[in-house]
């Protein structure tokens, strides 16, 4: 088939003896079997055929019989010299073991803990990969020559995994950047940034990050801190659009999300089995609106997967949790949002919280407790309904909602101060 084949399936040069050869998988619906693909996801693979041939990362193991057609339609008969491995999870390793069947002569390049989830992941070493010969370890600022050009190597541990690592070719200043400035959706024709619509891809790419990378902020701080220095004409992620033209877009966006810079809003996000808990986050949504907060998002925690929620609580600087009582505790699915939201270690918000009673308590009491554990700015009032609300469970409410609103009213002051220069 691929003999006669002339379109850009295959095949996408991105520079001069440099190929796009990334896959689309639009079937799985659950990234890392937890978060929802629902516009799918592209694992993103590049070749090089100058005087040496290198593969940059490998594709998913449902997805590896396209890749390889791609592979070997890329490479034109030639083999393979080496496999570069940025990153080891397997949406980008899954097909290794295919490559070195189909090109055994090639060699793999990664660094020391690369080496070591080789192993742990694909036991090479049992069907007969000779490490010896066969594996190049690369350490910080070391370089693999291809013959008529260079990659460095720079590690950037935990962004995403603990072998995470870039490779930079000077000579075109294209930054080869595995999980950092990815994004989630699958690419619909369009694979650099200047052919698609950004607006389609924003929001997934927001929810990667604040999902997948976010706990790592502040390794991703120093992962951009160490590669300012390079002069980067091109980002090739591995997944999302490659940035040729406007790299600095997404830069500044990672940027903007490592730095945990929240937008003027409030989500409030509820659990609510009867729709008295409901009521109240209602209440207290009026009341912001009320008082001119716009950008005010209600979520049903039973509804909305927690992705969506990580992404929103992330965005914007207001958090107000609602749980109703569930067996003397929290709404169990409102506690899974409490203990993600404890393991993304999120900054810079205000956070409330209020709850229904039922017949002992126990909600609130350990919402509360997370507020205080979380060091975010705290407002004082809180509501818990005994059962429907009563009126002054809704003022209480309406107190939550002013409390809030002063909180963002005046950040929203001291920042124009700031601006004005005041
Ligand atoms: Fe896309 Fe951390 O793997």
């Amino acid at each position: 088939m691929t003999e006669n084949y002339s379109g850009e399936y295959l095949s996408v040069k991105i520079r001069e003896n440099w190929h796009y050869i990334g896959v689309n998988d639009r079937e799985t619906r659950l990234f890392e079997n937890m978060w929802p693909l629902e516009n799918g996801v592209s694992y993103n693979s590049y070749l090089y055929t100058g005087e040496k041939t290198a593969l940059l990362d490998t594709v998913k193991i449902n997805k590896t019989s396209n890749f390889v057609e791609k592979l070997d339609s890329a490479l034109g008969g030639r083999d393979l010299d080496y496999l570069v491995i940025h990153h080891m999870e397997p949406d980008h390793s899954g097909s290794i073991t295919s490559v070195l069947d189909l090109y055994p002569n090639c060699k793999l390049v990664g660094n020391k803990k690369t080496k070591e989830f080789l192993e742990n992941f694909y036991e090479l070493a049992e069907y007969g990969f000779d490490y010896e010969n066969n594996f190049i370890e690369v350490a910080e600022g070391e370089k693999l020559d291809l013959g008529d050009t260079e990659l460095t190597f720079y590690l950037t541990p935990m962004v995403h995994w603990p072998e995470s690592m870039v490779s930079y070719e000077e000579s075109t200043k294209t930054l080869f950047s595995q999980d950092a400035f990815g994004a989630f959706g699958a690419l619909s024709g369009a694979i650099f940034d200047d052919e698609i619509n950004w607006e389609f891809y924003l929001d997934d790419t927001v929810r990667y990050y604040t999902n997948i990378i976010g706990k790592f902020s502040a390794q991703v701080r120093g992962a951009l801190n160490k590669l300012s220095g390079l002069d980067i004409e091109m980002i090739c992620p591995v997944h999302g659009p490659v940035w040729r033209e406007n790299p600095g877009r997404i830069v500044k966006l990672y940027n903007q999300l490592a730095e945990q810079e929240t937008q003027e809003g409030v989500a409030i996000v509820y659990g609510s089995m009867y729709g008295n808990t409901e009521k109240m986050a209602e209440t207290i949504a009026r009341q912001l609106a009320v008082r001119g907060v716009k950008n005010v998002k209600i979520y049903d925690v039973s509804k909305t997967h927690l992705s969506y929620l990580v992404s929103d609580i992330w965005r914007y600087e207001g958090l107000i949790l609602g749980s109703c009582t569930y067996n003397n505790s929290i709404f169990p699915l409102m506690n899974n949002l409490v203990e993600t939201l404890r393991n993304q270690k999120m900054k810079n918000h205000t956070i409330g919280v209020f709850g229904s009673y039922s017949w002992g308590g126990g909600a609130l009491k350990a919402l509360k407790q997370f507020a205080e554990d979380s060091g975010y700015d705290k407002i004082e009032a809180t509501a818990e309904a005994k059962g429907t609300p009563s009126e002054k469970d809704y003022a209480d409410c309406i107190e939550i909602g002013n409390q809030m609103a002063d909180k963002i009213i005046e950040k929203r002051a001291t920042q124009l101060t700031k601006m004005l220069g005041m």
